[in-house]
């Protein structure tokens, strides 16, 4: 493929997320929004509108099966309900498109290993939006643990508390079951696997519990304890509520020389060594960067074979990491993985 190339591609789901694909696709010199599709013809008429302020023209579509069938798409954003993924994504592969998918990457982990098989036999590209790790502040915090600022991990602990009563994202219907979420983990912490992985590398046990403490028009858990033991002998812990009052989404990162503090919501990265040293640590404003990253490596991906910053094993990873959780809230048992 010639070094100027656009890759055009089709963005299936025009929701909140789909939606902020939108705004940063526009942005990319390296791909064209050619078509947005979504059940709701308003919400695909939404991100046209948007996209015709900064002069770009983007047909709209209700139908899946007419995204998949133009020639002239190259690759496909999927970004609708976690329930559909694999179908989408499985119709995408077959029609001869490169995929990115939303997280999660599927409901089961059985399904993720369909869909990279698939991708694999086809020769066609997918990859996964996990994309916490590129967020300036989680970018900033592996940053550090790579340069050895703390010296060797061994634990992380994670808050990601929505606070009760603030929807947002919450209020869309589709969110209160888990046939169509998977539940909190996958929904919401797939993020906070991945990132835990990204810096302590493999899963080798699993323990978990959950309930349903303040929210009876959900079929799933409102707050979650994981605990998680590493291959590498670390340790970590994530709590995950949609039903605390004090929201909070912040994290410990400790190694044998100090320990490494986020708070996502202020933006924040301070760090303490053994010896007293202390440094707030300098993190630019993500505005919509993580996701700009992610589509533009996706683009370099398929135009110029650049390895992708988040894989399908990523996004396979972290679905396998909430699913034992699953397990182990389930028979009240660890779960070792292999
Ligand atoms: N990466 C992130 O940080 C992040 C943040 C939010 C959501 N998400 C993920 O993005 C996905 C969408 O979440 P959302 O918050 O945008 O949901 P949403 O309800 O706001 O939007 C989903 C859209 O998909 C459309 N849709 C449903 N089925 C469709 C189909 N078969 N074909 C075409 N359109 C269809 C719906 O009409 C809706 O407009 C979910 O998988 C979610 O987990 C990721």
């Amino acid at each position: 493929m010639s070094e100027t190339r656009t890759l055009s591609v089709g963005l299936i789901g025009c929701g909140t997320m789909g939606g902020s694909h939108a705004t940063q696709l526009v942005t990319l010199p390296e791909v064209r929004l050619a078509v947005a599709c979504d059940l709701d013809i308003s919400r695909a008429e939404a991100v046209a509108t948007q996209a015709a302020t900064k002069g770009q023209t983007v047909r709209v579509t209700t139908d899946v099966a007419t995204v998949l069938a133009d020639p002239t798409i190259d690759g496909v954003i999927v970004a609708t309900p976690n329930f559909t993924h694999k179908d989408v994504v499985l119709a995408a592969l077959a029609a001869g498109k490169d995929v990115f998918c939303e997280k999660p990457m599927a409901l089961t982990l059985a399904d993720c290993d369909v869909m990279i098989a698939r991708a694999h036999e086809l020769g066609r590209k997918l990859m996964v939006g996990q994309v916490l790790r590129l967020i300036t502040v989680f970018a900033t915090v592996r940053r550090l643990v790579s340069e050895g600022t703390v010296g060797k991990p061994f634990a992380v602990r994670i808050l990601r508390c929505a606070r009760r009563g603030v929807e947002g994202p919450w209020a869309a219907t589709w969110r209160s079951k888990r046939a169509n979420t998977g539940g909190l983990l996958h929904e919401v912490n797939v993020h906070e696997f991945d990132f835990m992985r990204s810096i302590f590398g493999e899963v080798a046990e699993v323990t978990a519990m959950a309930a349903n403490f303040t929210r009876p028009e959900y079929d799933y858990e409102d707050h979650v304890i994981v605990t998680l033991r590493f291959r590498n002998g670390g340790l970590g812990v994530l709590e995950s509520s949609v039903a605390t009052v004090i929201g909070a989404t912040e994290g410990l990162v400790t190694g044998d020389r100090g320990s490494i503090f986020y708070d996502w919501a202020r933006n924040h990265v301070s760090y303490r060594l053994v010896d007293g040293t202390e440094v707030e640590v300098p993190v630019e404003s993500d505005a919509g960067r993580s996701v700009q990253s992610e589509l533009s490596s996706f683009a370099k991906w398929i135009l110029h074979d650049e390895a992708p910053v988040v894989t399908s094993e990523d996004g396979r990873r972290a679905v396998q990491l909430a699913e034992a959780a699953y397990e182990s809230i389930a028979t009240g048992r660890t779960v070792h993985l292999h």
